[in-house]
């Protein structure tokens, strides 16, 4: 199956083409460091082309898609994204402006531009990555939250209304994960040492999305922090969240 992942140069995206690759699909992988990509290419087992592309830019996902538009593109992997830790006051507006165009606007973009062919044909799967921090409030990332709880209720969303037309959408929703994520977005805890592996939490993805499951949060403890937000007053799990990403 040809499959496009975007954010492939490291961590889950990483991780998602190896497995991908051992399972006989056709790749294409995008991200912005083109070194990386082809140092993975020479890794996989599969026909695989390479895209360098800044996602950040919306345009680039509308230029993505005509690029794509003739290849037959079955599965759609929108996993590029990345957080920024700190005060909102003070973190840097041209920074949370670019990561609201990649985490959200480019995700809403190649879903809509993609997801148009997949219903014509009658078969198709889109994997959506957006994260446990979907399910609650976060200060000091703050935007990075709300990115993702805009991914995670817009593919819920999109899974319900392409139902019956052949196309899944899953949305995976890691939590801490072993990758580049935490030295990118600055966050200095140290606590993304003890999170889950980058090639464990891609394998759930992968399975979850052939399975066509809608909703997949990765790891026990994940799966019960979720719950037990249910439980616990919106406001104190808010409370919980500042004192672990305080800056
Ligand atoms: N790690 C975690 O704890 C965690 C938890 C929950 C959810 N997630 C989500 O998982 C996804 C993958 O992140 P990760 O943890 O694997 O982090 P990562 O190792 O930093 O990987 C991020 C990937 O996104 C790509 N990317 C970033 N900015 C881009 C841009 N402007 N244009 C194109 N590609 C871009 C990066 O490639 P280049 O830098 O080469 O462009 C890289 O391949 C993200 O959506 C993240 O929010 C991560």
């Amino acid at each position: 199956m040809k499959t496009l992942i975007t954010g492939a140069s490291s961590g889950i995206g990483y991780e998602l083409a190896k497995i991908m690759s051992n399972e006989g699909h056709e790749l294409i992988l995008v991200a912005r460091r083109k070194d990386r990509l082809e140092e993975l290419k020479k890794q996989l087992k599969t026909k695989t082309k390479i895209i360098q592309m800044d996602l950040s830019d919306i345009k680039n996902a509308e230029k993505l898609y005509s690029l794509l538009k003739k290849e037959n593109v079955e599965i759609l992997v929108n996993n590029a994204g990345f957080g920024l830790n700190g005060k909102f006051i003070e973190t840097d507006m041209a920074a949370e402006m670019e990561m609201i165009d990649l985490n959200v606007k480019t995700l809403v973009i190649l879903s809509k531009l993609f997801s148009k062919d997949m219903v014509k044909k009658g078969s198709g799967k889109i994997m959506n990555v957006a994260s446990v921090a979907g399910f609650i409030p976060g200060p000091y990332m703050n935007i990075y939250y709300s990115t993702k709880a805009f991914v995670l209720s817009f593919s819920e969303a999109l899974a319900e209304e392409l139902s019956g037309s052949g196309v899944t959408v899953t949305v995976l929703c890691p939590g801490m994960t072993k990758t580049e994520f935490d030295k990118v977005a600055k966050i200095k805890n140290g606590m993304f040492k003890y999170g889950m592996s980058a090639e464990k939490v891609a394998m759930l993805g992968y399975k979850a999305m052939m399975k066509g499951k809608r909703i997949e949060i990765t790891g026990c403890m994940n799966k019960l922090s979720v719950c037990l937000r249910k439980f616990v007053p919106r406001c104190l799990m808010t409370r919980i969240v500042a004192k672990i990403q305080s800056v």
